[in-house]
């Protein structure tokens, strides 16, 4: 049994409109509400979740009051702040309750072209300023991506391990093969560290995910309020 809270992380990614945004928090906080009871009485599963940057304030007053849901961000400048046009610093942030950043998505490393040691000098920046990072892996370069983090600061990340073929791609990847790669997560990263499972989570194979790991990273099937709450009540149930 796990001694962390579980994660149950919605991914946006760049999708929605600020309208369509408001649309899903006004869902999702009936929703949460509605389950209140039943919440507080089982495994309090922690939702995360991250919109797109210029979505942080209507996510935050949306859902600020709401127990046991928290806003992250989906990425951050591994610089200070600064000459950096375009960056987001953790300085820009200061004073939103943001728990979690995610950094080192593979469409980030793909598209953008980011590399383990921008991904480590990221985790170092959150952490400095009280954010946790979510730090995604794929199986090749766990050990890669761990080395070059601080030593201490390893233990305090969430790692997201997403195949990169269960990405969008509807086929998630089986339990058994996800589990030693947990292992070699927690090999890297330290024996306590938080692992959770992102690739294609749907209602349907939620519960195993959950069994093998500390939580879910969840971009398709977050996308709809209604879809995500049904995941949630799902880890909830007992
Ligand atoms: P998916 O995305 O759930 O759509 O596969 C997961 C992710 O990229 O974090």
């Amino acid at each position: 049994m796990t001694k962390h809270t579980r994660l149950l992380v919605a991914n946006w990614k760049s999708h929605k409109t600020s309208a369509e945004a408001q649309t899903w928090l006004e869902t999702f906080r009936r929703r949460v509400t509605d389950l209140g009871p039943q919440l507080n009485s089982t495994g309090k599963p922690t939702m995360v979740v991250a919109p797109p940057f210029p979505f942080v304030p209507q996510t935050v007053a949306a859902l600020v009051d709401v127990p046991h849901v928290s806003v992250a961000v989906q990425d951050i400048s591994p610089f200070p702040a600064g000459k950096y046009t375009g960056a987001v610093s953790t300085r820009n942030l200061e004073g939103w309750p943001i728990s979690h950043a995610i950094v080192g998505h593979s469409e980030r490393r793909r598209y953008f072209h980011e590399t383990n040691q921008e991904v480590a000098n990221k985790v170092s920046v959150l952490i400095e300023a009280g954010i946790t990072p979510i730090v995604c892996v794929d199986a090749e370069y766990v050990e890669q991506q761990a080395d070059v983090i601080e030593k201490q600061l390893r233990s305090r990340c969430v790692v997201a391990y997403e195949p990169l073929a269960a990405i969008g791609t509807g086929v998630s990847q089986e339990v058994a093969e996800v589990l030693p790669v947990v292992d070699r997560v927690r090999e890297a990263f330290g024996a306590q560290t938080a692992v959770i499972y992102g690739g294609s989570v749907t209602v349907d194979n939620l519960d195993a995910y959950l069994l093998a790991t500390d939580g879910v990273l969840v971009g398709g099937a977050s996308l709809d309020a209604d879809e995500f709450m049904n995941l949630v009540e799902k880890a909830v149930s007992p």
